[in-house]
């Protein structure tokens, strides 16, 4: 596995893959990785002859009172996690090696990347989409693959990459759980173990919500408002957003007459868990 810091590397190993006819897929990650971000490299393998795989903490993606400093990085403990995926190179620049110092671009997306995590994260996918945007300028990929765990996030950049006429297939891959339901995140190993015991609920009662928004009797609003308390009744300390959207435009729906998406956030203590599921009949 090659491993590279700089643009002209990164720029320089694609390139001689393309002019021997390979094609090459992306799989962007901050690091700390698990099970969910190797399965998107077993993803970008099923496309492509060559992955990928980015490793770069964007601070243009944190707020000013989030968790830059203290997320979690282990590079060399993630360097052989790829390579024992069959990960073929892996971009991890510096923060100087990926920005002028008087850099001072934002892409902002807005529909999709507005409303649910933009709410409470206003900047947010503004640093999503410009480091997205950068990291595939710079590798130029036949394809990139992102997580539906982060589903808005994955609205955000097939938006972006449309509309900026940046060459890329845009490939979803589905969410990777533990036993109990809880969506992998880098996040979780934030939490206690009184709070690890709690935070399956989140999926648990997803599930629950949407089998009842299905059933059609309710509207989504009442159904919310009980799926919110079964959450705060079982330890979560607030509940960012429950919200049943359109799965394209995730714009809010009440009654299940279209493909949906329940997507939603919660805090459990200082830690914010994100979790989804499709709800269509
Ligand atoms: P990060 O949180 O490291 O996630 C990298 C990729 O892994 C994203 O596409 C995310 O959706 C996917 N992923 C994380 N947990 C997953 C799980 N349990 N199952 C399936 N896929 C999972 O998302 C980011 O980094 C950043 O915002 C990034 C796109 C790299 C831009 O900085």
């Amino acid at each position: 596995m090659i491993i590279v810091k700089t643009k002209p590397e990164i720029r320089d190993a694609v390139a001689k893959w393309r002019s021997a006819g390979k094609r090459i897929s992306a799989v962007p990650t901050m690091g700390a990785l698990h099970q969910g971000h190797l399965s998107l490299i077993d993803t970008a393998k099923q496309h492509s002859d060559r992955v990928v795989a980015t490793i770069f903490v964007n601070p243009l993606q944190f707020g000013p009172n989030e968790d830059f400093k203290t997320y979690p990085r282990d590079m060399d403990h993630d360097l052989a996690l790829l390579e024992a995926q069959g990960c073929d190179l892996v971009f991890a620049p510096e923060h100087t090696d990926l920005f002028a110092p008087d850099f001072s671009t934002k892409i902002s997306v807005a529909g999709v990347g507005e409303d649910h995590c933009a709410v409470t994260r206003p900047q947010f996918f503004d640093g999503v989409a410009t480091i997205v945007a950068k990291l595939l300028i710079n590798l130029a990929p036949d394809l990139a693959v992102f997580g539906e765990k982060d589903y808005q996030q994955l609205m955000v950049i097939r938006r972006m990459t449309r509309d900026l006429d940046i060459d890329v297939k845009i490939v979803g891959s589905p969410i990777i759980r533990e036993t109990d339901g809880l969506a992998m995140s880098s996040r979780n190993q934030y939490l206690s173990s009184s709070e690890r015991a709690i935070a399956p609920k989140l999926f648990e009662t997803l599930n629950l919500a949407a089998e009842i928004f299905l059933q059609g009797e309710s509207d989504w609003p009442v159904i919310s408002e009980w799926a919110s308390t079964r959450l705060t009744d079982a330890g979560f300390s607030k509940v960012d957003y429950l919200n049943m959207t359109d799965a394209a435009t995730l714009t809010h729906i009440v009654k299940p007459d279209q493909p949906a998406r329940l997507l939603a956030a919660a805090w459990i203590g200082r830690t914010r868990l994100i979790d989804n599921i499709p709800a269509s009949a």
